[in-house]
């Protein structure tokens, strides 16, 4: 018999189906609650609620697993690329030989910018934030490819490929250009004969009498950063990516809104938060324990510490931060940030405040030192973690796009006035 549970409201039982995920995860489908009750679920947060069902990716917080498409995330990050990657959170599978050739070809096909881009980028203040020019530019972006924005599903559906292989590469672009705009510096063009990673660096640090080449170990550190982001199922800028499309707006939009939902500091803006703390600490001249206190107490906060889903080692972090120190030491670098940063780690993970509540290093912890490590300026950390999300959301998109999914709308328990009558101003 198929596993079932009882409500009960009122003094009236009511019956549930389970719906049982292929991990064994089990969720009460309450689909029918408020037209048999009348009652809604409240779960402010939604940690919880199972918004949808979903092949692309898997994550146990409790084990510290995550895996897409059923392969872990250590088995990618070992022999994977990011854009094999990419197209396996895309597609589903990873890709032939010809399918790579053929994806990788219509990225490297797409990385140019229309001429025009350049008046949207003269249009903003040299200082502005670049998550805010990256989301208004890969919206602007559909503008320039209205067949592929259409918000006619069966058209954006046929051009789905397209779109998706477009956004990838210029979202690349983009992000160099926003660089090249705030520092005054001339936009450098994509070369063909580079890869995904090496191009962007080409675009970010080259100047018109000096190619930039950066070393292999550079470019490979750069390629697992952006492997490591690219999905993460129903967190917060996923979720609004779905929600957004769930009004049946195309792919341009939809990953827009992904930019503005990851920027803030609880979720992908934690990359810059973490390097400005770490700075802070330094020049504090605290090791780390006098932070510690502060965070136990509420008066700081663990930037890149802590996360809804893992209750447990993020495995994104682990790998992160030994990849962080490989690179480091293979440049001869030595940084401070990074001996704090293990401090800090090292005292939180014996400490019982972090222990009890489960507080564990996530992928933003050690996300910031390797970008830095590599040369990209701390303003531009979320941006990164954009490039990285990027598949995750367009994959996202399809799901909702090619699903019979209705419209996201949860309902609210009111708590304001109840029935007033309108006061004209003067009796104010
Ligand atoms: N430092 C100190 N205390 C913390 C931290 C932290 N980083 N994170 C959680 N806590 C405490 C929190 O104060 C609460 O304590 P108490 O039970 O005494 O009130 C308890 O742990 C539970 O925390 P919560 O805020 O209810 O947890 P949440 O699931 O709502 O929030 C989080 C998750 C990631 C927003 C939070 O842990 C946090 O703010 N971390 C720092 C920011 C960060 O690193 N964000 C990146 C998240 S991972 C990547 C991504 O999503 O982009």
């Amino acid at each position: 018999m198929s596993e079932s549970a009882i409500i009960t409201i009122g003094g009236e039982n009511h019956q549930y189906p389970v719906i049982s995920g292929t991990e064994g995860e089990k969720s009460v489908d309450i689909r029918k609650l408020r037209a048999d009750t009348g009652y809604i679920t409240f779960d402010e947060g939604y940690g919880n609620t199972g918004s949808c069902q979903s092949d692309i990716t898997f994550v146990n917080g409790e084990q510290g697993i995550l895996r897409h498409r059923g392969i872990p995330i250590e088995e990618l990050a070992d022999k994977s690329s990011f854009l094999s990657t990419a197209y396996l959170v895309i597609y589903g599978h990873l890709p032939t030989k010809e399918e790579s050739d053929a994806f990788r070809a219509r990225i490297a096909q797409n990385a140019q910018l229309h001429e025009d881009f350049r008046h949207h980028f003269h249009g903003f203040p040299r200082d502005a934030h670049p998550m805010a020019v990256l989301g208004s530019m890969l919206n602007a972006l559909g503008c320039y490819h209205p067949e592929m924005a259409s918000n006619n599903r069966q058209q954006d559906l046929d051009n789905f490929d397209d779109a998706a292989a477009l956004l990838i590469s210029k979202v690349r672009s983009i992000a160099a250009m926003t660089y090249r705009m705030k520092e005054g510096l001339p936009f450098v063009w994509p070369r063909k004969d580079n890869s995904y990673v090496e191009n962007f660096l080409h675009m970010m640090f080259s100047e018109p009498y000096a190619l930039y080449e950066p070393a292999t170990e550079v470019a490979s550190a750069l390629d697992l950063f952006l492997l490591l982001h690219t999905d993460h199922e129903q967190n917060c800028s996923t979720s609004t990516v779905r929600m957004v499309a769930s009004g049946g707006a195309n792919l341009f939009p939809s990953v827009a809104a992904g930019v503005s939902a990851l920027w803030g500091p609880l979720h992908g803006g934690a990359n810059t938060a973490v390097v400005k703390m770490l700075q802070n600490i330094h020049l504090s001249g605290d090791d780390g324990s006098k932070f510690i206190e502060a965070a136990k107490s509420g008066k700081a906060r663990l930037m890149g510490f802590g996360h809804r889903v893992y209750k447990n080692y993020d495995p994104r972090a682990k790998i992160l931060g030994a990849a962080t120190e490989k690179l480091l030491n293979s440049l001869g670098h030595a940084d401070p940030l990074l001996e704090i940063a293990k401090r800090l780690e090292t005292a939180a993970l014996q400490d019982t405040y972090f222990i009890e509540r489960k507080l564990y290093p996530n992928v933003d912890f050690y996300s910031g030192l390797i970008l830095k490590a590599i040369g990209i300026p701390v303003e531009m950390f979320t941006v990164m973690f954009a490039m990285g999300r990027l598949p995750g959301w367009i994959a996202n998109w399809r799901e909702i796009a090619t699903g019979t999914i209705r419209i996201h709308r949860p309902r609210q328990i009111y708590t304001g006035p109840v029935n007033q009558n309108y006061i004209p101003i003067k009796e104010r």
